[in-house]
């Protein structure tokens, strides 16, 4: 049997969410293809696209699958060919998308009878790989699409939210390296005045609840960070970030670093993506900066394709 799935890629903390909020988006996306193989190995192929490593120990997929092999004790293997969409380090959720995909494909191929939450914390190792860090709110994302709140302590808890209809998502992806995820994560402060969590926990609610009423304007105010994005800003992770804060106010839309940078998610109604896509594109052009625009939505989680 040979399944293939698409896994999209995600936008975490939109904002105030650090760790906590992601949103899948219907592109860019990962194919990823997988079949039993007689062999107790993992082989993974990496077909087309950016270039990720195809040892399975540093494949975020292949690592996925590796464990999961152990942990079941699986006597068969695997062979994983991906078709990497998602650009890596582009604050994207580039690893986690693999990652999904992998722990789908190995529960559906075995048989394994995994829940979601099963999926997102084998998911979750993949993330382990890349970023050294067990965050889920790309992977959380990556499994059950849309919106959602995930939290790690004391115990892993996940909650999905179908956005609103009309809310239509801009990706802007400047050219530039922002280095590894463990260094953007270096620079968070580990402690935080008062007034600045009193700010996000307000900013952070009204998003939530701006997705649960189904209220695009909520999503949109909610859309701001006093913490984590401006201490980015200034360890130079984010370029331009001030002036694309400002531009998304200009549009009435919510601006926000998509996980760790550099890309930058612009939320606003559908019809008014274009608008808001061409002014950002020329904002980062004039300030010499070349970018990938990506039109979208929000969407599925991981999806078999034909
Ligand atoms: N929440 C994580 C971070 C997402 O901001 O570091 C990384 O993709």
């Amino acid at each position: 049997m040979r399944l293939r799935v698409k896994a999209p890629a995600s936008s975490a903390n939109l904002g105030p969410g650090f760790d906590v909020f992601g949103l899948a988006l219907m592109e860019p996306y990962d194919i990823v293809e997988a079949e039993r193989i007689p062999d107790k190995r993992v082989e993974v192929e990496v077909l087309e696209g950016y270039r990720v490593p195809a040892r399975p120990e540093e494949n975020t997929g292949g690592y996925v699958a590796l464990r999961m092999m152990e942990e079941f004790g699986l006597s068969e293997g695997v062979r994983l060919r991906i078709w990497k969409g998602i650009k890596p380090g582009s604050g994207l959720g580039s690893s986690a998308a693999t990652a999904a995909a992998a722990a789908y494909l190995v529960n559906k191929l075995f048989d394994l009878g995994l829940s979601r939450e099963e999926l997102v914390r084998y998911a979750a190792l993949g993330e382990l790989v890349s970023a050294g860090a067990p965050h889920l709110d790309n992977v959380a994302p990556a499994i059950y699409g849309g919106f959602v709140i995930v939290s790690q302590e004391p115990r892993l808890r996940i909650y999905h939210v179908d956005p609103p209809p009309d809310l239509g998502v801009v990706i802007v992806l400047p050219d530039v390296e922002k280095g590894s995820t463990r260094r953007a994560r270096e620079v968070v402060p580990k402690e935080v005045p008062l007034i600045s969590l009193v700010r996000n926990v307000a900013s952070a609610s009204i998003l939530a609840t701006g997705m649960a009423l189904k209220n695009i304007n909520m999503v949109k105010e909610g859309m701001s960070d006093v913490i984590v994005e401006p201490a980015r800003a200034r360890a130079g992770i984010i370029p331009e970030y001030e002036g694309a804060k400002r531009l998304g106010e200009e549009l009435d839309a919510g601006v926000a670093v998509s996980g760790a940078g550099p890309a930058v998610i612009c939320v606003i109604e559908k019809e008014r993506r274009k608008l808001a896509a061409d002014a950002l594109e020329r904002f980062y052009a004039l300030r010499g900066y070349k970018v990938q625009v990506y039109i979208t939505e929000p969407g599925p989680g991981v999806t078999e394709i034909g």
